[in-house]
């Protein structure tokens, strides 16, 4: 296991994050986007995976086989603001990819989006995930990936989850500002992870009408069969096993894959006071969640 740093958590701009995301700002912001690129957008541990394979399979599996074997995900949709020693930046990996339409991955905020993409009108993707999956999704994660900052114990990082001071801030501003823009930009789409979970299916019909792509039935139910949990579980190419900051003994990348897991970490005391804060925290938005499914 390489040797990596735990980053400290500082504001940057109204917004907690590291400064792995933050290091390369001049170059993300003048970053310059193609028409066709794809963009992944998500609050962190949303399902980005899940999505980015998805939009990989649907574009290059019947041109490039080989890919399925040698590629690793995070090699084919490369992460946008990602600025971390010792490897090539995120910016770096998009700018060398060799194939079009360039799949694009970020966690970032929708103020910190660099313009290129909205001035090209490319096509995005946004998945969102219900608050109490995604912070319990999130801390695991923080607990394997040694880029990120320490979780410490769980009652203290739900605390933090809910004031906002996690890496990419607040899941509240994230998912209600991607929300908003939604209503003004047509080239959004807006998913859900819980659809996804509820019905692969037609989630992949909706996104093949999104991008346009006449992807036969056969070819979409091949496609669904591949990302199923198991299957991208059991897939080194899409499970981070070859990623050397993730230590997968303390909790793999692909863990549950489950709607509703957070019944299994919150406590009766913590999911009532949670449940009143978003309450108050999502009270001005016609974003809604399902928590179960
Ligand atoms: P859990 O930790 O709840 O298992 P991201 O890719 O944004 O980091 O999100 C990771 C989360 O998505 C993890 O959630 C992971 O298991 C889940 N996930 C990834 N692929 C999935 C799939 N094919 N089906 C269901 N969940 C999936």
């Amino acid at each position: 296991m390489a040797q990596f740093e735990r980053p400290e958590l500082y504001d940057f701009h109204g917004v907690s994050m590291t400064h792995y995301f933050t290091y390369n700002w001049e170059n993300l912001q003048n970053f310059k986007a193609l028409p066709d690129d794809i963009l992944v957008a998500t609050y962190p541990k949303a399902g980005t995976t899940w999505m980015s394979y998805i939009l990989d399979l649907l574009y290059f599996k019947q041109r490039d086989n080989e890919r399925e074997t040698s590629l690793a995900i995070f090699d084919r949709v490369p992460f946008l603001e990602l600025s971390i020693p010792d490897a090539p930046t995120g910016i770096e990996t998009v700018d060398s990819l060799p194939t079009r339409p360039r799949l694009i991955k970020t966690h970032l905020p929708i103020q910190f989006v660099p313009k290129s993409f909205w001035e090209n009108n490319c096509r995005i993707v946004y998945v969102a995930r219900n608050a109490k999956d995604n912070a319990v999704s999130y801390y695991h994660f923080d607990r394997m990936n040694m880029v990120q900052p320490e979780p410490k114990d769980w009652n203290s990082f739900l605390h933090r989850f809910m004031e906002g001071k996690m890496v990419f801030g607040s899941w509240y501003d994230h998912v209600t500002g991607w929300w908003d823009k939604k209503q003004t930009y047509p080239n959004l789409l807006y998913m859900f992870f819980e659809d996804m979970v509820q019905d692969t299916g037609r989630e992949l019909e909706r996104l093949c009408s999104f991008l346009g792509l006449s992807t036969s039935v056969e070819e979409r139910e091949h496609i669904r069969g591949g990302v199923q949990f198991d299957a991208m579980k059991a897939n080194p190419m899409a499970n981070y096993s070859t990623d050397p900051v993730m230590d997968h003994r303390i909790s793999p990348f692909m863990r549950k894959g489950k709607v509703g897991d957070w019944k299994n970490q919150f406590t009766v005391a913590q999911n009532e006071s949670f449940d009143k804060h978003y309450e108050m925290k999502m009270k001005n938005t016609t974003l809604k969640f399902q928590t179960t499914i």
